[in-house]
Protein backbone atom coordinates (compact mmCIF):
# COMPACT_ATOMS: atom_id res chain seq x y z
CA UNK A 1 0.00 0.00 0.00
CA UNK A 2 1.10 3.55 -1.28
CA UNK A 3 -0.14 6.70 -0.42
CA UNK A 4 0.55 9.50 -2.72
CA UNK A 5 0.25 13.16 -0.99
CA UNK A 6 0.42 16.50 -3.63
CA UNK A 7 -2.88 18.62 -4.35
CA UNK A 8 -5.46 16.31 -6.31
CA UNK A 9 -7.91 17.30 -8.68
CA UNK A 10 -10.27 14.24 -10.35
CA UNK A 11 -13.92 14.31 -12.18
CA UNK A 12 -16.77 12.20 -10.88
CA UNK A 13 -19.13 13.04 -13.22
CA UNK A 14 -19.51 15.53 -16.75
CA UNK A 15 -19.34 18.99 -15.02
CA UNK A 16 -20.66 20.82 -17.74
CA UNK A 17 -19.82 24.19 -19.20
CA UNK A 18 -19.91 26.16 -16.08
CA UNK A 19 -16.51 27.66 -15.10
CA UNK A 20 -17.40 26.77 -11.39
CA UNK A 21 -19.32 23.31 -11.91
CA UNK A 22 -21.29 22.23 -9.05
CA UNK A 23 -18.93 19.85 -6.36
CA UNK A 24 -20.24 16.69 -7.27
CA UNK A 25 -18.39 16.60 -10.62
CA UNK A 26 -15.44 18.24 -9.48
CA UNK A 27 -13.45 16.53 -6.70
CA UNK A 28 -10.33 19.05 -5.40
CA UNK A 29 -8.24 18.17 -2.35
CA UNK A 30 -5.58 20.93 -2.41
CA UNK A 31 -3.28 18.64 0.12
CA UNK A 32 -4.44 15.34 -0.60
CA UNK A 33 -3.83 11.71 -0.44
CA UNK A 34 -4.01 9.01 -3.07
CA UNK A 35 -4.38 5.71 -1.25
CA UNK A 36 -3.49 2.97 -3.66
CA UNK A 37 -3.35 -1.28 -3.04
CA UNK A 38 -1.67 -3.44 -5.28
CA UNK A 39 -2.28 -1.28 -8.02
CA UNK A 40 -5.92 -0.20 -7.57
CA UNK A 41 -7.21 3.13 -5.88
CA UNK A 42 -8.18 2.40 -2.49
CA UNK A 43 -9.10 5.99 -1.20
CA UNK A 44 -8.57 9.65 -2.40
CA UNK A 45 -9.18 12.79 0.02
CA UNK A 46 -7.96 15.21 2.55
CA UNK A 47 -4.81 14.18 3.84
CA UNK A 48 -6.23 15.96 7.25
CA UNK A 49 -8.84 13.43 6.76
CA UNK A 50 -6.69 10.55 5.70
CA UNK A 51 -3.10 10.77 6.86
CA UNK A 52 -4.33 10.13 10.90
CA UNK A 53 -5.59 6.59 9.70
CA UNK A 54 -2.79 5.15 7.14
CA UNK A 55 -2.80 1.37 7.04
CA UNK A 56 0.05 -0.24 9.00
CA UNK A 57 3.09 -0.56 7.03
CA UNK A 58 2.16 1.80 4.03
CA UNK A 59 4.69 3.81 2.30
CA UNK A 60 4.00 7.73 2.20
CA UNK A 61 5.70 9.48 -0.95
CA UNK A 62 4.98 13.56 -0.67
CA UNK A 63 5.30 15.80 -3.84
CA UNK A 64 4.44 19.42 -2.28
CA UNK A 65 3.47 21.56 -4.80
CA UNK A 66 2.09 19.10 -7.42
CA UNK A 67 -0.63 18.40 -8.99
CA UNK A 68 -2.06 14.86 -9.31
CA UNK A 69 -4.58 13.84 -12.37
CA UNK A 70 -5.72 10.83 -13.35
CA UNK A 71 -3.71 9.60 -16.54
CA UNK A 72 -5.04 10.94 -19.75
CA UNK A 73 -6.40 8.75 -22.40
CA UNK A 74 -5.69 9.55 -25.91
CA UNK A 75 -9.02 7.95 -28.53
CA UNK A 76 -7.18 8.28 -31.30
CA UNK A 77 -3.28 8.11 -32.34
CA UNK A 78 -1.84 6.29 -35.18
CA UNK A 79 1.57 5.01 -33.81
CA UNK A 80 3.43 4.17 -37.56
CA UNK A 81 2.69 7.98 -37.99
CA UNK A 82 5.62 8.75 -35.30
CA UNK A 83 7.95 9.55 -37.32
CA UNK A 84 5.93 11.72 -39.72
CA UNK A 85 4.80 14.05 -37.03
CA UNK A 86 4.83 17.95 -38.44
CA UNK A 87 5.07 17.03 -42.43
CA UNK A 88 4.64 20.11 -44.32
CA UNK A 89 1.54 21.22 -46.50
CA UNK A 90 -0.89 19.08 -47.40
CA UNK A 91 -4.41 18.02 -46.64
CA UNK A 92 -5.98 14.95 -46.04
CA UNK A 93 -6.12 13.13 -49.08
CA UNK A 94 -2.57 14.18 -50.17
CA UNK A 95 -1.36 14.20 -47.08
CA UNK A 96 -2.27 10.14 -47.32
CA UNK A 97 -0.46 9.77 -50.46
CA UNK A 98 2.19 11.94 -50.23
CA UNK A 99 3.44 11.41 -46.21
CA UNK A 100 1.38 8.26 -44.77
CA UNK A 101 1.63 5.53 -47.08
CA UNK A 102 4.95 5.04 -47.94
CA UNK A 103 6.01 5.62 -43.65
CA UNK A 104 3.39 2.89 -42.91
CA UNK A 105 4.84 0.88 -45.80
CA UNK A 106 8.31 0.71 -43.42
CA UNK A 107 5.86 -1.84 -40.51
CA UNK A 108 6.05 -4.86 -42.52
CA UNK A 109 9.08 -5.09 -40.89
CA UNK A 110 8.57 -6.41 -37.29
CA UNK A 111 11.98 -4.84 -35.69
CA UNK A 112 11.21 -1.13 -37.03
CA UNK A 113 7.56 -1.85 -36.06
CA UNK A 114 8.87 -2.65 -32.49
CA UNK A 115 11.16 -0.33 -32.30
CA UNK A 116 9.11 2.77 -33.03
CA UNK A 117 6.13 1.46 -30.97
CA UNK A 118 8.70 1.40 -27.81
CA UNK A 119 9.24 5.09 -29.01
CA UNK A 120 5.68 5.84 -28.94
CA UNK A 121 4.77 4.62 -25.65
CA UNK A 122 7.72 6.60 -23.68
CA UNK A 123 6.29 9.75 -25.69
CA UNK A 124 2.78 8.85 -24.28
CA UNK A 125 4.04 8.42 -20.49
CA UNK A 126 6.48 11.33 -21.35
CA UNK A 127 3.21 13.29 -21.76
CA UNK A 128 1.07 12.23 -18.95
CA UNK A 129 -1.40 9.50 -21.57
CA UNK A 130 -1.74 5.90 -20.02
CA UNK A 131 -4.29 4.60 -22.40
CA UNK A 132 -4.60 5.22 -26.06
CA UNK A 133 -6.44 3.75 -29.01
CA UNK A 134 -4.30 3.37 -31.45
CA UNK A 135 -4.18 2.50 -35.29
CA UNK A 136 -1.39 0.16 -36.35
CA UNK A 137 -0.70 -0.31 -40.41
CA UNK A 138 -2.02 -2.93 -42.49
CA UNK A 139 0.28 -5.16 -41.55
CA UNK A 140 -0.22 -8.30 -38.52
CA UNK A 141 3.33 -7.78 -37.30
CA UNK A 142 2.65 -3.83 -36.69
CA UNK A 143 0.26 -4.85 -34.03
CA UNK A 144 1.84 -7.87 -32.41
CA UNK A 145 4.91 -5.32 -32.26
CA UNK A 146 2.83 -2.91 -30.56
CA UNK A 147 0.49 -5.30 -28.43
CA UNK A 148 3.86 -6.67 -27.03
CA UNK A 149 5.24 -3.70 -25.64
CA UNK A 150 2.26 -2.13 -24.30
CA UNK A 151 1.82 -5.71 -22.45
CA UNK A 152 5.52 -5.00 -21.17
CA UNK A 153 4.72 -2.22 -19.79
CA UNK A 154 1.40 -3.33 -18.51
CA UNK A 155 -0.33 -0.18 -20.61
CA UNK A 156 -4.36 -0.28 -20.49
CA UNK A 157 -4.41 0.15 -24.70
CA UNK A 158 -6.76 -0.54 -27.44
CA UNK A 159 -5.06 -1.41 -31.08
CA UNK A 160 -6.12 -2.81 -34.35
CA UNK A 161 -4.97 -3.74 -37.80
CA UNK A 162 -5.80 -1.74 -40.68
CA UNK A 163 -8.36 -2.63 -43.37
CA UNK A 164 -7.49 -1.29 -46.57
CA UNK A 165 -8.54 -3.56 -50.00
CA UNK A 166 -9.16 -0.68 -52.32
CA UNK A 167 -7.64 3.37 -53.27
CA UNK A 168 -4.08 3.13 -51.41
CA UNK A 169 -0.59 1.54 -53.20
CA UNK A 170 -0.64 -1.83 -53.99
CA UNK A 171 2.19 -2.54 -51.03
CA UNK A 172 -0.61 -1.72 -48.55
CA UNK A 173 -3.39 -3.70 -49.95
CA UNK A 174 -5.01 -6.38 -48.04
CA UNK A 175 -8.43 -8.07 -48.99
CA UNK A 176 -11.54 -9.00 -47.68
CA UNK A 177 -10.80 -12.25 -46.77
CA UNK A 178 -7.37 -11.44 -45.49
CA UNK A 179 -8.35 -8.66 -43.47
CA UNK A 180 -11.09 -11.26 -41.77
CA UNK A 181 -8.11 -13.82 -41.06
CA UNK A 182 -5.71 -11.33 -40.09
CA UNK A 183 -7.80 -9.40 -37.51
CA UNK A 184 -9.59 -12.82 -36.32
CA UNK A 185 -6.49 -14.33 -35.24
CA UNK A 186 -5.55 -10.74 -33.64
CA UNK A 187 -8.04 -10.33 -31.63
CA UNK A 188 -8.01 -14.66 -30.54
CA UNK A 189 -4.27 -13.77 -29.52
CA UNK A 190 -4.58 -10.23 -28.15
CA UNK A 191 -8.16 -9.41 -27.00
CA UNK A 192 -8.95 -9.01 -23.42
CA UNK A 193 -5.38 -10.45 -22.48
CA UNK A 194 -4.27 -8.32 -19.99
CA UNK A 195 -4.69 -4.60 -19.75
CA UNK A 196 -5.35 -4.75 -24.03
CA UNK A 197 -8.19 -4.58 -26.31
CA UNK A 198 -8.45 -4.99 -30.27
CA UNK A 199 -10.01 -2.89 -32.38
CA UNK A 200 -11.67 -3.77 -36.20
CA UNK A 201 -9.98 -0.85 -37.94
CA UNK A 202 -10.83 -0.75 -41.62
CA UNK A 203 -8.65 3.00 -42.23
CA UNK A 204 -12.02 4.64 -43.57
CA UNK A 205 -14.67 4.30 -46.15
CA UNK A 206 -12.76 5.26 -49.37
CA UNK A 207 -10.65 2.49 -48.73
CA UNK A 208 -12.48 0.12 -47.71
CA UNK A 209 -14.75 -1.97 -50.63
CA UNK A 210 -18.07 -2.84 -49.32
CA UNK A 211 -17.09 -6.64 -49.33
CA UNK A 212 -14.45 -5.98 -47.08
CA UNK A 213 -16.86 -3.19 -44.19
CA UNK A 214 -19.33 -6.45 -44.63
CA UNK A 215 -16.38 -8.53 -42.96
CA UNK A 216 -15.74 -5.89 -40.53
CA UNK A 217 -19.87 -6.41 -38.80
CA UNK A 218 -18.97 -9.73 -39.16
CA UNK A 219 -15.96 -9.59 -37.02
CA UNK A 220 -18.01 -7.40 -34.45
CA UNK A 221 -21.13 -9.77 -34.65
CA UNK A 222 -18.29 -12.45 -33.83
CA UNK A 223 -16.58 -10.96 -30.95
CA UNK A 224 -19.20 -8.17 -29.83
CA UNK A 225 -17.15 -6.89 -27.34
CA UNK A 226 -14.32 -6.11 -29.58
CA UNK A 227 -14.00 -2.05 -30.66
CA UNK A 228 -14.12 -0.44 -34.27
CA UNK A 229 -12.25 2.53 -35.06
CA UNK A 230 -12.10 4.13 -38.06
CA UNK A 231 -12.48 8.18 -39.21
CA UNK A 232 -15.43 9.63 -40.38
CA UNK A 233 -16.19 13.26 -41.95
CA UNK A 234 -12.76 14.50 -41.37
CA UNK A 235 -12.03 16.58 -44.98
CA UNK A 236 -14.95 18.16 -47.25
CA UNK A 237 -12.98 16.01 -50.51
CA UNK A 238 -13.28 12.92 -48.45
CA UNK A 239 -16.97 13.45 -47.56
CA UNK A 240 -17.21 14.19 -51.56
CA UNK A 241 -15.33 11.53 -51.96
CA UNK A 242 -17.52 9.09 -49.81
CA UNK A 243 -20.50 10.40 -51.74
CA UNK A 244 -19.56 9.16 -55.19
CA UNK A 245 -18.05 5.70 -53.70
CA UNK A 246 -21.31 5.09 -51.89
CA UNK A 247 -24.15 6.73 -53.95
CA UNK A 248 -26.83 4.90 -51.98
CA UNK A 249 -25.61 5.28 -48.22
CA UNK A 250 -27.47 8.70 -46.82
CA UNK A 251 -24.47 9.96 -46.02
CA UNK A 252 -20.87 8.89 -45.11
CA UNK A 253 -21.96 7.90 -41.60
CA UNK A 254 -24.49 6.07 -42.98
CA UNK A 255 -21.91 4.04 -44.80
CA UNK A 256 -20.71 2.32 -41.58
CA UNK A 257 -24.17 2.02 -40.08
CA UNK A 258 -25.36 -0.20 -42.96
CA UNK A 259 -22.69 -2.08 -42.63
CA UNK A 260 -23.33 -2.69 -38.88
CA UNK A 261 -20.35 -0.88 -37.61
CA UNK A 262 -22.14 1.79 -35.20
CA UNK A 263 -22.22 0.55 -31.25
CA UNK A 264 -21.30 0.83 -27.87
CA UNK A 265 -16.93 0.79 -28.54
CA UNK A 266 -17.26 2.58 -31.50
CA UNK A 267 -15.08 5.38 -32.06
CA UNK A 268 -15.01 7.52 -35.16
CA UNK A 269 -12.55 9.92 -35.55
CA UNK A 270 -13.34 13.76 -36.67
CA UNK A 271 -17.15 13.82 -37.44
CA UNK A 272 -16.79 17.16 -38.42
CA UNK A 273 -19.37 17.10 -41.30
CA UNK A 274 -22.09 15.45 -39.26
CA UNK A 275 -25.75 15.70 -40.38
CA UNK A 276 -28.59 16.04 -37.41
CA UNK A 277 -29.61 12.87 -38.40
CA UNK A 278 -25.46 11.19 -38.19
CA UNK A 279 -25.70 12.93 -34.61
CA UNK A 280 -29.37 11.46 -33.57
CA UNK A 281 -27.27 8.10 -35.44
CA UNK A 282 -24.26 8.56 -33.47
CA UNK A 283 -26.05 8.92 -30.11
CA UNK A 284 -28.46 6.34 -30.28
CA UNK A 285 -25.84 3.36 -31.28
CA UNK A 286 -23.89 4.34 -28.61
CA UNK A 287 -21.08 5.14 -30.76
CA UNK A 288 -18.30 8.09 -29.82
CA UNK A 289 -16.54 10.35 -31.38
CA UNK A 290 -12.88 11.38 -31.19
CA UNK A 291 -12.34 15.03 -31.13
CA UNK A 292 -8.89 16.05 -32.64
CA UNK A 293 -8.40 19.52 -32.70
CA UNK A 294 -4.79 19.94 -33.25
CA UNK A 295 -5.30 17.12 -36.32
CA UNK A 296 -8.12 19.32 -37.85
CA UNK A 297 -6.01 22.30 -37.56
CA UNK A 298 -2.71 20.99 -38.60
CA UNK A 299 -3.99 19.23 -42.07
CA UNK A 300 -6.93 21.95 -42.60
CA UNK A 301 -10.06 19.54 -42.10
CA UNK A 302 -12.37 22.12 -39.60
CA UNK A 303 -13.74 23.48 -36.75
CA UNK A 304 -15.55 20.46 -34.92
CA UNK A 305 -18.36 21.82 -32.49
CA UNK A 306 -17.95 19.67 -29.48
CA UNK A 307 -20.19 21.41 -27.15
CA UNK A 308 -23.54 20.67 -30.14
CA UNK A 309 -22.00 17.23 -30.14
CA UNK A 310 -22.33 16.46 -26.27
CA UNK A 311 -25.88 18.85 -26.38
CA UNK A 312 -27.05 15.37 -28.53
CA UNK A 313 -26.13 12.91 -25.79
CA UNK A 314 -22.94 11.48 -27.65
CA UNK A 315 -20.10 10.13 -26.34
CA UNK A 316 -16.50 12.54 -26.64
CA UNK A 317 -13.12 12.02 -26.16
CA UNK A 318 -9.99 13.58 -27.08
CA UNK A 319 -7.40 12.26 -29.59
CA UNK A 320 -4.22 13.47 -30.87
CA UNK A 321 -4.22 12.18 -34.42
CA UNK A 322 -0.67 12.25 -34.32
CA UNK A 323 0.71 11.98 -37.04
CA UNK A 324 -2.31 14.37 -38.46
CA UNK A 325 -1.90 15.67 -35.25
CA UNK A 326 1.41 17.92 -34.15
CA UNK A 327 1.80 16.95 -30.62
CA UNK A 328 1.16 14.01 -28.08
CA UNK A 329 0.44 16.11 -25.33
CA UNK A 330 -3.17 16.14 -24.29
CA UNK A 331 -2.58 19.77 -22.70
CA UNK A 332 -1.72 21.27 -25.95
CA UNK A 333 -4.50 19.61 -27.30
CA UNK A 334 -7.03 21.40 -24.71
CA UNK A 335 -5.46 24.14 -25.55
CA UNK A 336 -6.38 24.00 -29.48
CA UNK A 337 -10.13 22.31 -28.41
CA UNK A 338 -10.37 25.90 -26.69
CA UNK A 339 -9.28 27.42 -29.75
CA UNK A 340 -11.54 25.33 -32.06
CA UNK A 341 -14.41 26.07 -29.41
CA UNK A 342 -13.60 30.46 -29.29
CA UNK A 343 -14.49 30.29 -33.00
CA UNK A 344 -17.68 27.76 -33.01
CA UNK A 345 -18.90 30.86 -30.45
CA UNK A 346 -18.47 28.39 -27.40
CA UNK A 347 -16.29 28.63 -24.14
CA UNK A 348 -14.70 24.74 -22.65
CA UNK A 349 -13.57 24.96 -19.09
CA UNK A 350 -10.72 23.48 -17.60
CA UNK A 351 -12.89 21.24 -15.71
CA UNK A 352 -14.67 20.32 -19.11
CA UNK A 353 -11.44 19.73 -20.86
CA UNK A 354 -9.27 17.63 -18.45
CA UNK A 355 -13.28 15.48 -18.38
CA UNK A 356 -12.74 15.25 -22.08
CA UNK A 357 -8.99 13.96 -21.49
CA UNK A 358 -9.76 11.79 -18.68
CA UNK A 359 -13.37 10.53 -17.54
CA UNK A 360 -14.86 11.14 -20.64
CA UNK A 361 -12.28 9.84 -22.83
CA UNK A 362 -12.66 6.69 -20.41
CA UNK A 363 -17.02 6.74 -20.88
CA UNK A 364 -16.13 7.02 -24.95
CA UNK A 365 -14.01 3.28 -24.66
CA UNK A 366 -16.88 2.09 -22.37
CA UNK A 367 -13.60 1.91 -19.45
CA UNK A 368 -15.37 4.29 -16.98
CA UNK A 369 -15.74 1.15 -14.70
CA UNK A 370 -11.44 1.05 -15.22
CA UNK A 371 -10.09 4.13 -15.26
CA UNK A 372 -11.01 8.00 -15.73
CA UNK A 373 -11.00 8.85 -12.43
CA UNK A 374 -9.70 8.11 -8.55
CA UNK A 375 -13.02 6.75 -7.63
CA UNK A 376 -11.84 3.46 -5.63
CA UNK A 377 -11.54 -0.14 -7.22
CA UNK A 378 -10.46 2.16 -10.30
CA UNK A 379 -6.35 1.19 -12.23
CA UNK A 380 -3.94 3.51 -10.42
CA UNK A 381 -2.78 5.62 -13.38
CA UNK A 382 -1.82 8.68 -12.55
CA UNK A 383 0.06 11.79 -13.26
CA UNK A 384 2.21 14.03 -11.34
CA UNK A 385 2.37 17.35 -12.81
CA UNK A 386 4.75 20.75 -11.84
CA UNK A 387 2.80 23.58 -12.40
CA UNK A 388 6.00 25.71 -12.32
CA UNK A 389 7.89 23.75 -14.56
CA UNK A 390 8.44 26.83 -16.51
CA UNK A 391 9.50 30.55 -15.39
CA UNK A 392 6.71 31.85 -17.52
CA UNK A 393 3.97 29.31 -15.64
CA UNK A 394 5.39 30.07 -12.63
CA UNK A 395 4.95 33.57 -13.35
CA UNK A 396 1.60 33.12 -14.57
CA UNK A 397 0.84 31.09 -11.31
CA UNK A 398 1.44 33.56 -9.32
CA UNK A 399 -1.98 35.69 -9.94
CA UNK A 400 -3.85 32.19 -9.96
CA UNK A 401 -6.94 32.31 -8.44
CA UNK A 402 -8.38 28.68 -7.98
CA UNK A 403 -7.65 25.19 -9.41
CA UNK A 404 -9.83 25.86 -12.34
CA UNK A 405 -7.80 28.76 -13.22
CA UNK A 406 -4.57 26.74 -12.64
CA UNK A 407 -5.54 24.21 -14.89
CA UNK A 408 -6.89 26.35 -17.18
CA UNK A 409 -3.08 28.25 -17.52
CA UNK A 410 -1.50 25.01 -17.13
CA UNK A 411 -3.56 23.79 -20.69
CA UNK A 412 -2.69 26.83 -22.49
CA UNK A 413 0.83 27.21 -21.78
CA UNK A 414 2.01 23.21 -20.25
CA UNK A 415 3.01 20.43 -22.23
CA UNK A 416 5.27 17.49 -21.94
CA UNK A 417 7.69 19.96 -19.52
CA UNK A 418 4.62 19.69 -16.90
CA UNK A 419 4.76 16.11 -16.86
CA UNK A 420 7.16 15.07 -13.64
CA UNK A 421 6.45 11.05 -12.93
CA UNK A 422 3.40 8.90 -14.22
CA UNK A 423 1.98 5.74 -12.81
CA UNK A 424 0.52 2.52 -14.21
CA UNK A 425 -1.00 0.76 -12.04
CA UNK A 426 0.64 2.07 -8.80
CA UNK A 427 3.69 1.29 -9.80
CA UNK A 428 6.34 4.45 -11.58
CA UNK A 429 6.75 4.41 -15.16
CA UNK A 430 9.53 5.05 -16.89
CA UNK A 431 9.54 6.50 -20.71
N1 LIG B 1 -8.27 9.16 -42.80
C1 LIG B 1 -7.83 8.00 -43.31
N2 LIG B 1 -6.61 7.70 -42.87
C2 LIG B 1 -6.25 8.70 -42.05
C3 LIG B 1 -5.08 8.94 -41.27
O1 LIG B 1 -4.11 8.18 -41.25
N3 LIG B 1 -5.09 10.08 -40.55
C4 LIG B 1 -6.14 10.93 -40.54
N4 LIG B 1 -6.09 12.03 -39.79
N5 LIG B 1 -7.23 10.74 -41.27
C5 LIG B 1 -7.29 9.62 -42.01
FE1 LIG C 1 -6.41 9.54 -37.62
Amino acid sequence: IKAFRAAIVHLLDDPGYDLHPTPPAVEYFEDGILLVEKGYVRAVGAASALLPHLPEGCELLEFPDHLIIPGMIDTHIHYPQTDMIASYGEQLLEWLETYTFPTERQFSDPHHAREVADFFLGELLRNGTTTACVFGTVHPESVDAFFAAAETRNLRMIAGKVMMDRNCPDYLQDTPESAYQDSKALIEKWHGRGRLSYAVTPRFAPTSTPEQLSKAGQLLQEFPDVYLHTHVAENKAEVAWVQELFPDSRSYLDVYHQHGLLKPRSVMAHCIYLDEADKQCMAETGAAVAFCPTSNLFIGSGLFDVVDTKTHGIRVGMGTDVGGGSSFSLLQTANEAYKVTQLRGNKLSAFQMLYLATLGGAKALYLDDKIGNFAPGKEADFVLLNPKATPLLERRLRHCQDIAELLFVLMMLGDDRVVSKVWVMGEEASS
